[in-house]
């Protein structure tokens, strides 16, 4: 039976509503204790998810966030996966979680360190119009899946397949490798032989996880699904040309493991109480100065794979129902609260004004969403966070009177639910919200 909560559900999704880093990877945790199976879907390294425990910091790339307490993940078909980083990161798991299950997409594509490269050339091509990519190949792979020449999880371990893969691949971006490393065939050979040895300790997780997920679905088990990036990273309907390089939103959840969305009871979008980027590309409701650095200190907002400064601003509630509705989200999940009511006053975009219009669309075309003014509500800051409000289910009058205004006018403007909010880094730092 259903349970009408993120944690009652037997089956869920968790995807982020903004500009990826939103904190899906806490959420995650979180919900995984609830959680048989948790599964990735999309990305691939680009996506850098944190986890805090009382463990440690764990940084997830590649393994779900819930891979510290679940029974099972799995990492599936819609994935890029780069073999050898994923073994460092599965020997960390593996001490807090011994007895975990590691399920792998045998069609999943294969990052290389050649894709790395050609991200880094094709962002030199780009020049002006340059992405601010993370570096880790991510675009190369895709494109290469979808050129029909990419390399797949099931092919790496026999080194004669891998070794012809590398050679076509090599040959169909000859112009952008030239004056690299990878023009010379010895280097070629070091990473098919650096990947094949990979692949011999994968080699035990690989499967065909559409039916190990069906199988698993039913027995019983309940399973949780991680997104990667935000809505407005994804190739269809963020900010192109500024996207990463597959779909973020919740539908490919079913293209990116064969689990219907059908059979998702419940899709969890992350919204961080104001909003954060990487990269370049449009940010309405940016800041800059001093205010961005006192948010981006207060918020510790650098990249988690990159490092790199994140750009910082107010949240944005056009977007914000937007990607509610792309995503078909049933309920929000809001993090950092605890960040953003440091600041004397808070402000929050109602709406947005184009040439002196209020308009109710997102203009995706880049000229014009560049010119788009913001309208601002403003709030005062609620302060620091009282550490006796952790780890358990209240109700929202528990929380400091500011800052449930704050909420509650979220939730009218975008008409969904605020079921979990997040004031911490640490896992006991969040609580449901009972109605
Ligand atoms: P993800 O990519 O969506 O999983 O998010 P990231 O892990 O890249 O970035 C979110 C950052 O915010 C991480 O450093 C988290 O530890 C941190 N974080 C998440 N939720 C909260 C919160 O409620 N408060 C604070 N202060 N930090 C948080
Ligand atoms: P998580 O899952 C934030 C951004 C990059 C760049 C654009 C394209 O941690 O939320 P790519 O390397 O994918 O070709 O880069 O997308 N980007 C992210 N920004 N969080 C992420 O993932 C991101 N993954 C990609 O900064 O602007
Ligand atoms: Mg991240």
């Amino acid at each position: 039976m259903v349970v009408p909560n993120g944690e009652g559900d037997r089956t869920a999704a968790v995807v982020g509503l903004q500009f990826g880093d939103e904190g899906k990877g806490k959420i995650t945790d979180y919900l995984s204790g609830s959680y048989d199976v948790v599964v990735r879907f999309n990305g691939g390294t680009n996506a850098g998810h944190t986890v805090v425990t009382d463990e440690g910091t764990f940084k997830f790339h590649l393994l779900p966030s819930g891979s510290l307490r679940t029974s099972y993940v799995v990492l599936g078909s819609g994935m890029v996966i780069d073999p050898v980083s994923l073994i460092p990161e599965i020997e960390i798991v593996k001490k807090i979680n011994p007895a975990l299950k590691i399920m792998i997409s045998r069609n999943a594509h294969v990052v290389t360190k050649m894709h790395r490269q050609i991200d880094v050339e094709e962002e030199k091509i780009r020049s002006s119009l340059m992405i601010g990519t993370t570096a880790q190949g991510i675009g190369p792979t895709y494109e290469d899946k979808y050129a029909r020449t990419g390399i797949r999880m099931a092919d790496i371990s026999d080194l004669n397949v891998l070794r012809e893969k590398i050679e076509t691949m090599y040959r169909m971006h000859s112009n952008l490798l030239s004056g690299t490393e990878f023009s010379d065939p010895s280097k070629r050979e070091d990473m098919a032989k650096e990947i094949n040895g990979a692949a011999q300790k994968l080699n035990g997780y690989l499967d065909y996880t559409e039916l190990a997920i069906e199988g698993l679905y039913s027995q019983g088990k309940r399973i949780l699904f991680e997104g990667a990036q935000g809505v407005f990273l994804d190739p269809d309907f963020g900010f192109y040309p500024f996207v990463t390089s597959s779909n973020t939103i919740s539908a490919s959840i079913y293209t990116g493991t064969g689990f219907s969305l059908r059979k998702v009871n419940r899709i969890i979008g992350v919204a961080k109480a104001y909003v954060s980027k990487v990269g370049e590309g449009p940010f309405p409701t940016e800041v800059t100065g001093d205010l961005a650095k006192q948010l981006r200190d207060l918020g510790g907002e650098y990249g988690t794979t990159t490092g790199r400064p994140r750009r910082v601003g107010w949240l944005d509630l056009p977007m914000l129902k937007y990607a509610v509705r792309i995503d078909d989200v049933d309920e929000i999940a809001i993090t950092k609260v605890d960040t953003l009511g440091m600041l004397d006053k808070v402000k929050v975009c109602r709406q947005y004004v184009l040439d002196g219009k209020p308009i109710d669309y997102i203009p995706r075309d880049m000229d014009t969403i560049k010119r788009v003014q913001p309208v601002y509500d403003e709030f005062d800051g609620w302060g620091q966070i009282s550490d006796s409000i952790s780890g358990r289910k209240i109700s929202i009058e528990q929380l400091p009177p500011r800052l449930v205004r704050y909420i509650k006018y979220v939730e009218e403007q975008v008409g969904k639910p605020i079921g979990i909010i997040s004031m911490g880094k640490e896992r006991n730092r969040t609580v449901r919200i009972i109605k």
